[in-house]
């Protein structure tokens, strides 16, 4: 018998570009590489850095990744336009795979109300923009923006014109997530079937989820012949966010007997790049959240335990291994060795650039060892968080912290902080003990910033479980995203305020792009 070979599905991941638009989101530079690393573990075949012609940030974001990525394509994006394709095109330059992807709207609304402009004009400055990024790389990508409420002749006639200028990737954007399933898949084999050299080009599709339509909407294109889907980590992304790359993954992985192609992906990083995801941009996942939330693989009710327990299929299509839910999750403890601790993080796919950093993470971890019996593997990822975090805190460091809540008093936090070189101390009252170590901050540092979000997490179960905490602040129109960790949440919240206001007082890196 002769097996057929599946077809390759593309997954191209945006969470550091449509992700980071999420209002919130956004990330420095170290942030975004440290998500790329964890997309190229996981084996993500395109990864869409940024827009570098937003603002320096975001094009040293780009070309950071770009340089540090080997194994997947590096994305940069870019308008229809000269200066953004230049840039886009720059931002790549050193990496090993890069790719342009450009895109113009057009739908009637987006070409009359938003770019002024003709169906003609539109056409004619998509072709010229393919054409300049072919300058920069053979693999150019096309996005007719809103193409779901655009006019099919006319998405036909721009399709075949930026094909034949040079596009390797052709990508239908349900841009305002309009479409249903139904439609959205025949949109797809429509095109497929009337443009005429639609065989030289991946079809690609990229939805939103305004909706709750993005997932479905992706599969139902993927049935009608795309072979790429764009899609970021736990569905991040402008408004209701884009389609959730593990649900688009899994759902082609688990049912091989429907879909007519698979990806390359390894599974097992879905769960630790989720978490890293949510704990960098402070966007929690909900616990009944599909694939990566708590309690997609929990089941309480006694008549699916006792059936899970006879026959694990009964209740469960996927296993929790597959996708990077450890079955045996106590993995260190006290007297776990520098050696067991290294090999554990190369498990869960974290590496250290230098031995400083692994000694420092290590110090660390004896630390928490010695205030908590058990350590998890989200113990380890908080960790290493919490040690690039005190990398980055430059400025501003916490050296004690004392703070006294009773019943029936106000609190007080009095503090030491390292300024610039200098230490400093400070005490105030407040409601309750973060808000008084805060204002302690406060009183010392003056920041001039607005909290606009204190979440607090616990990362494993039990009262000696780690907190993880994460900060939002604004400040101008700038907003960061502060994490700190400890199994004493008051430390974990004033590491995560001073974190914040680390990021907050560095020069402005980037402005959140306009689109
Ligand atoms: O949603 C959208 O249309 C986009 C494009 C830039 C592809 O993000
Ligand atoms: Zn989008």
């Amino acid at each position: 018998m002769i097996m057929s070979k599946k077809q390759k599905l593309i997954i191209f991941d945006t969470t550091l570009r449509d992700g980071e638009q999420s209002p919130g989101a956004s990330m420095t530079r170290e942030e975004k590489i440290r998500i790329a690393k964890a997309l190229e573990r996981m084996r993500v075949d395109v990864i869409e850095a940024g827009f570098p012609i937003a603002s320096v940030g975001d094009f040293e974001a780009v070309e950071a990744v770009a340089n540090v990525i080997k194994d997947s394509t590096v994305c940069a994006l870019a308008r229809a336009l000269e200066k953004d394709i230049d840039r886009a095109g720059e931002a790549i330059r050193g990496a090993t795979s890069g790719r342009i992807h450009t895109f113009i709207a057009t739908s009637p609304i987006h070409m009359k109300m938003k770019l002024r402009m003709t169906p003609e004009q539109v056409l004619e400055q998509a072709v010229k923009a393919v054409k300049q990024a072919r300058k920069y790389s053979d693999n150019v990508e096309f996005s007719p923006e809103d193409a779901g409420r655009s006019e099919l002749d006319f998405l036909c006639k721009v399709l075949e014109a930026v094909i034949n200028a040079g596009a390797r990737t052709v990508n239908i954007p349900d841009t305002v997530g309009y479409n249903v399933p139904e439609q959205f898949g025949t949109l797809i084999r429509n095109l497929i079937e009337r443009v005429p050299n639609s065989d030289k080009a991946v079809f690609s599709v990229h939805c939103h989820n305004d909706l709750g339509l993005a997932v479905s909407n992706s599969l139902s294109a993927v049935m009608n012949g795309a072979r790429q889907v764009e899609c970021t980590i736990n569905g991040l992304g402008e408004r209701a966010g884009n389609a959730a790359l593990e649900e688009i993954v899994m759902a082609v992985r688990t049912r091989q007997d429907i879909f007519a192609c698979d990806t390359d992906l390894d599974t097992t990083q879905i769960v630790p790049c989720s978490r890293l995801v949510a704990s960098i941009t402070g966007f929690p996942v909900q616990p009944n959240k599909a694939i990566v939330g708590a309690n997609a693989f929990a089941h309480e009710s006694g008549i699916h335990q006792d059936g899970v327990l006879k026959s694990r299929e009964t209740y469960e299509i996927m296993q929790a291994q597959d996708v990077g839910w450890s079955a045996n999750r106590m993995v260190l403890g006290k007297h776990s060795g520098r050696n067991a601790f290294r090999t554990r993080l190369n498990e869960i796919g974290i590496a250290f650039n230098t031995e400083d950093e692994l000694n420092d993470a290590f110090t660390r971890f004896k630390e928490l060892a010695d205030k908590k019996h058990d350590i998890y593997d989200e113990d380890l990822q908080a960790l290493v968080t919490d040690t690039n975090l005190a990398a980055e805190n430059e400025r501003f460091k916490l050296v004690s912290l004392k703070v006294c809540s009773e019943t029936g008093e106000t609190a007080k936090a009095s503090l030491t902080l390292w300024l610039d070189g200098e230490e400093k101390k400070s005490s105030a009252p407040g409601d309750g003990p973060v808000d008084a170590t805060f204002k302690a901050v406060e009183s010392i540092i003056n920041s001039g910033t607005e909290l606009q979000l204190y979440s607090v997490n616990a990362i494993t179960s039990g009262t000696d479980s780690q907190g993880e905490v994460t900060v939002r602040l604004q400040k101008g129109g700038r907003i960061v995203n502060g994490q700190g960790a400890d199994t004493d949440i008051v430390i974990a919240s004033v590491k995560a305020y001073i974190n914040a206001l680390n990021k907050i007082m560095e020069p402005a890196q980037r402005a959140h792009p306009q689109l």
